[in-house]
């Protein structure tokens, strides 16, 4: 399968070495037991990027994402990922998460039976490390006026807003976000995409799985389209829009 180079540095920013260095996947290759998922995948991500993951569903995106994650599952057979010039290809999903990456899976996993402020001080494991609880309120004020409400009790999107200021009350340097936008409502979905630019704006990288592509494109600075569990696209978010059969073919957009 053929690489479409939306730009001829895509993939590898230029100009910018030290930046480039800041979160690398080299040829990634993951399984689920016999079945062979992530077929080769890598990616260059720049420090304070927002990184649209796209694709068809079953394309191989959120087992991209848990193998950056270092789950167990589907299991990275070879390949490289590199975080701040530090290996992480050899390591397990809490040394991946104490070095930063932090992944809000699609099913958001809000802990039963606990309060909004509970399961936010529980995503503390280390108190220091991430964003303190009152700068989360700051950053997520419908928490705030919920604290003390059983979580799962919740709107769906103030369940994914939890979701994502539970990432943030770890030390998170890359946040990988499944489908954040899905079921919401574009008023939610709206302030998701503030909260991630606020993010950005200290320094936090991203990267987005979104069926919604036109919202992930609104946000993202660059965006690379997955097929078969493989990269077929790599580009800014205006080459992407800009090409009626990419959009066509892998977007439905
Ligand atoms: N636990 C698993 N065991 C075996 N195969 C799996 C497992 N999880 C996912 N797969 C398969 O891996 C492929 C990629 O799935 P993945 O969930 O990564 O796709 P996706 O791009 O996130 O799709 P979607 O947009 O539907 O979420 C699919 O064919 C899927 O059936
Ligand atoms: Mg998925």
């Amino acid at each position: 399968m053929s690489v479409i180079m939306g730009h001829p540095a895509a993939g590898t920013p230029a100009g910018s070495a030290a930046a480039a260095e800041f979160f690398a996947v080299r040829d990634i290759h993951a399984y689920y037991g016999e079945s062979y998922i992530v077929q080769g995948v890598s990616l260059d991500v720049n420090k304070g990027e927002i990184l649209a993951l796209l694709g068809r569903n079953g394309a191989g995106k959120t087992s991209t994402l848990r193998a950056i994650a270092r789950m167990d599952n589907p299991e990275l057979k070879s390949g490289e990922i590199w975080l701040e010039g530090n290996p992480l290809h050899n390591q397990k999903s809490w040394q991946a998460s104490r070095a930063g990456i932090q992944l809000v899976p699609e099913d958001r996993r809000i802990i039963p039976g606990m309060t909004v402020e509970e399961n936010l001080v529980l995503a503390q494991v280390a108190p220091g490390h991430g964003m303190s609880i009152e700068e989360l309120y700051e950053h997520f004020p419908r928490l705030a006026e919920r604290r003390t409400q059983e979580a799962v009790t919740m709107s769906g999107g103030e369940q994914q807003m939890l979701a994502v200021a539970r990432a943030l009350a770890r030390e998170v340097k890359l946040l990988l976000l499944d489908e954040p936008y899905e079921g919401l409502a574009p008023v939610i979905v709206q302030e998701i995409e503030r909260i991630v630019q606020s993010i950005k704006a200290r320094g936090i990288t991203t990267i987005i799985v979104e069926q919604n592509a036109v919202a992930a494109l609104r946000l993202s600075d660059r965006a690379v389209i997955m097929d078969t569990g493989q990269i077929v696209f790599t580009g800014t978010a205006k080459e992407l829009l800009d090409n009626a059969e990419l959009r066509n073919e892998y977007l439905a957009i």
